[in-house]
């Protein structure tokens, strides 16, 4: 059976919008349909109650772009129409948050397949779109903590999505020490909870970070207990995780054990990282080595150069060469303002927002989202 829902449909077009109600009102899980040609009206019966969004983006008109984020707060059931439907009003339509994109004129059996998807998720089990995230090297101290949470803030701004930011260095963790936090609740009491099938609530038990959307879990408070944590529970807690975040970045150690490799085989992205020097690329030819065994799809290493250099002996070009490996990233080498970062216990776009290494994360940042929500595109092929 269909849970019921209610539909808003912003649309200024008064034809559109009296199909849509029309096609709406067959439907018997559909229990109220509001229309708006005024989309801030329609916001106002957005933020009333849990219901599913049909916003029309066609034409010069950027008023969902004012609304969007809103919307997002309130319901992540957003689909998005318009008589254009080129690759870039696609990308633009799944950036503003959208779920499903339908193009017009919209068909029955369309909408009907996407609500109908659409109502049987709730918002707590929606993981068709979640990522996770791995910032990995196989050598210790190479920056794997340092990007992980500062490349978590900068997403979480760009996409003012629910991004999650767990520590699985299990033995070892940064996380909480780099951002002067003194958490709650870790990783290991959230595998717990799910041991015993207890899933409700979960991002109780993360350290909200500020006022932005960041969630950040942490790694156990005694090793002892990062111990008894084994690769079956790991995969229970990304699965979990899923359901409540769009993105999941993950940091990890260096060692390779059989938590590792859950780690890296459950990831949709490993940004596999090194440093520009002849000891740090051997160790990473053996690690990419290894990945290749494990027949990861294309696409799912991306390597990342830490601590880069201009005036580095060694060029992009012999790393990529030797690797046979195109570099997705680079950071650059900012020891001060990254110091400055961990003593205060903030990200480094907190100390100096217009450093280096700050713009370096934002741009890091942009890339990756848009890149995932390309990713997402190819399957609107119309
Ligand atoms: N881009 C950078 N520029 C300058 N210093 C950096 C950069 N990235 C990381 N560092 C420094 O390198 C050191 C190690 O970084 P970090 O702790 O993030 O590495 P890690 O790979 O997580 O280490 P571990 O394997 O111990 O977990 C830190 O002191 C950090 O300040
Ligand atoms: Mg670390």
């Amino acid at each position: 059976m269909q849970n019921q829902i209610s539909v808003v449909v912003l649309d200024k077009n008064e034809n559109s919008r009296e199909i849509i109600k029309s096609f709406l009102n067959d439907i018997d899980y559909v229990s109220s349909v509001r229309l708006y040609a005024d989309y801030e009206k329609g916001l106002e019966a957005v933020k009333e109650a849990n219901c599913t969004v049909i916003a029309d983006i066609s034409g010069e008109s950027d008023e969902i772009a004012k609304i969007a984020d809103e919307i997002k707060l309130h319901t992540s059931k957003l689909i998005i129409t318009s008589s254009d439907y080129s690759t870039n009003t696609i990308i633009r339509a799944l950036r503003l948050g959208a779920k499903e994109f339908l193009p017009k004129p919209v068909l029955k059996e369309d909408l009907l397949r996407v609500l109908s998807m659409l109502a049987n998720i709730t918002d707590e089990e929606d993981d068709t779109q979640s990522k996770i995230i791995t910032v990995y090297s196989n050598k210790g101290g190479i920056g794997k903590t340092t990007i992980a949470l500062n490349l978590a803030e900068e997403l979480a701004k760009t996409t003012k999505s629910r991004t999650a930011l767990i520590d699985l260095n299990l033995q070892l963790g940064d996380i909480s020490t780099f951002l002067n936090l003194n958490p709650a609740f870790d990783v290991n009491y959230v595998i717990k909870k799910l041991i015993n099938n207890d899933e409700k609530n979960l991002l109780r038990f993360f350290e909200k970070y500020k006022d932005s959307s960041l969630y950040i879990l942490s790694d156990p408070s005694y090793i002892e207990q990062s111990e008894s944590i084994t690769p079956r529970q790991i995969e229970l807690l990304f699965a979990a995780l899923k359901k409540i975040f769009p993105y999941i970045i993950v940091d990890m150690s260096a060692n390779i054990d059989a938590n590792s490799l859950k780690i890296l085989d459950c990831s949709d992205w490993i940004l596999f990282t090194t440093i520009v020097n002849i000891p740090a690329i051997r160790n990473a030819q053996r690690c990419l080595n290894l990945f290749r065994s494990r027949k990861y799809p294309k696409d799912k290493v991306k390597l990342i150069i830490n601590r880069y250099m201009d005036n580095e002996e060694i060029k992009i070009d012999d790393i990529e060469n030797t690797l046979s490996e195109k570099v997705y990233w680079r950071i650059p080498n900012n020891y001060f303002t990254i110091m400055e970062a961990i003593n205060k216990g903030v990200c480094v776009s907190e100390v100096n927002a217009g450093s280096n290494i700050a713009n370096s994360f934002r741009d890091f940042a942009s890339k990756v989202s848009d890149d995932i929500i390309e990713q997402a595109v190819t399957k609107y092929r119309y």
